[in-house]
């Protein structure tokens, strides 16, 4: 068999005549590589996983119950084109219970989508010409950044860092890309920095987006998923966002549904139709069943409030355990990430970037996290390492001894 024929049609945006000729592995396949090699070193030690950037629980029973009583039902068969209407009714009133955002018209300021990595392709088909900037936040969760580049724009990158309390820094970007710039991208609830909006930071996106005529993307894949006091925050709690903003809603995280594929996207009546226009010549919508479980999740907001809880626990062990290691972390307040600087060594051993820190954690203590080496060195733990409650305390004590006798040096 021969794979050559394809080989001079690959288009540019994914790589040309190279495509798939390179041998050069990018980040998660290099994580990929460590874990087999640590496998095969110490078949014997389990490995503590906590790279993991999705739930380790299934969705609740009653969301699974709906959706069986549904998955036959003769009605449900059709394609759904952009939606059922029951969907955006429960999110109209889900956007009100959890987030206070009060006389959304179910038919005009919501749509379904199938996740809301498909919306976040397909926002920039909205918006994006040739030669247009996307501003994005970096380290950050990249498709939308793709697909502008994919339609023959740019990105511009704006650095999430400590000393800004990984918010970008709106007043850093030069006129000429502002000029240029259609749409700045935020997520907060921020994967993986940990950190969550406030209504000032809000406030002055909202702002920004209006002085400098530019849209914003906000990403609320996280946006329910906060504790520890701080509640879930909607752009839309800002007056005037409405009028420049699009945000995207996932079941994945705050119902335990990844897999499910269920999004929903908020936005003004015009706003809303571009994205249903592009969507319908996209995909034929979401299973009628699995939108009927999501109406049921959604008017249970209380399920996420549980799922929440278990985050700010196993968060706590996880974020004594490491301080007492020389990381110098805080509890995050939302998502299931925790965002540490990356040690610069180890016994006999230097770091040059937090990649080569998380490989060594994965060869020789079984540990996976994920490096971030956009803006400083940074490793991403997840709390959603697969354990039962009284599994947890143990973990993270595994966790701690193994990292100490590595002799991590900060
Ligand atoms: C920041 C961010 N946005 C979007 C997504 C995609 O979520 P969904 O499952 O809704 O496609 C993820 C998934 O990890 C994410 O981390």
């Amino acid at each position: 068999m021969s794979t050559e024929f394809f080989q001079d049609l690959f288009a540019e945006r994914i790589g040309g005549k190279e495509f798939g000729l390179k041998t050069e592995l990018y980040k998660f396949a290099k994580i990929k590589l460590a874990k087999k090699n640590a496998k095969e070193k110490f078949p014997d030690v389990n490995l503590i996983d906590m790279g993991v950037g999705e739930p380790d629980t299934a969705a609740n029973e009653a969301i699974v119950k709906v959706l069986c009583e549904q998955a036959g039902l003769k009605e449900n068969r059709f394609y759904s084109d952009n939606g059922i209407i029951e969907f955006q009714e429960a999110a109209a009133r889900y956007m009100d219970k959890v987030y206070g955002i009060k006389g959304l018209d179910p038919e005009k300021n919501i749509v379904h989508g199938i996740g809301s990595k498909p919306v976040l392709a397909m926002v920039p088909a909205m918006f994006i010409n040739p030669g247009d900037i996307a501003l994005m936040t970096k380290p950050g969760y990249g498709v939308l950044g793709t697909y502008t580049r994919y339609y023959g724009g740019s990105t511009y990158d704006l650095p999430l860092t400590e000393e800004n309390d990984f918010y970008p820094d709106l007043d850093s970007i030069p006129q000429d890309v502002l000029d240029k710039a259609k749409m700045l991208y935020i997520n907060y609830p921020n994967n993986p920095t940990g950190q969550v909006a406030t209504k000032e930071f809000f406030e002055k996106v909202v702002k920004f987006a209006k002085d400098n005529h530019i849209m914003v993307v906000h990403d609320a894949a996280y946006a329910a998923v906060t504790f520890d006091g701080v509640k879930p925050l909607s752009i839309f709690s800002v007056e005037g966002a409405m009028d420049v903003a699009l945000e995207i809603h996932s079941m994945s995280k705050a119902y335990n549904m990844t897999g499910w594929r269920l999004a929903f996207v908020v936005g003004n009546e015009r706003v809303v139709k571009a994205y249903g226009t592009v969507k319908d010549n996209t995909d034929s919508g979401q299973f009628r069943a699995i939108q009927k479980a999501g109406v049921y999740a959604l008017d249970h907001p209380e399920l996420t409030e549980k799922i929440c809880e278990k985050y700010s626990r196993r968060f706590a062990l996880l974020v004594d355990a490491l301080n007492e290691l020389g990381f110098n972390v805080k509890k995050p307040h939302g998502t299931f990430y925790c965002y540490a600087r990356a040690p610069k060594g180890a016994k006999g051993v230097t770091f040059n970037n937090a990649e080569e820190a998380s490989t060594y954690l994965i060869e020789n203590a079984l540990i996976s996290t994920v490096p971030w080496d956009d803006a400083g060195h940074y490793l991403r733990f997840s709390v959603t390492f697969e354990a039962s409650e009284e599994e947890e305390q143990n973990i993270i004590n595994e966790m701690k001894e193994r990292l100490k006798k590595l002799e991590l040096v900060f």
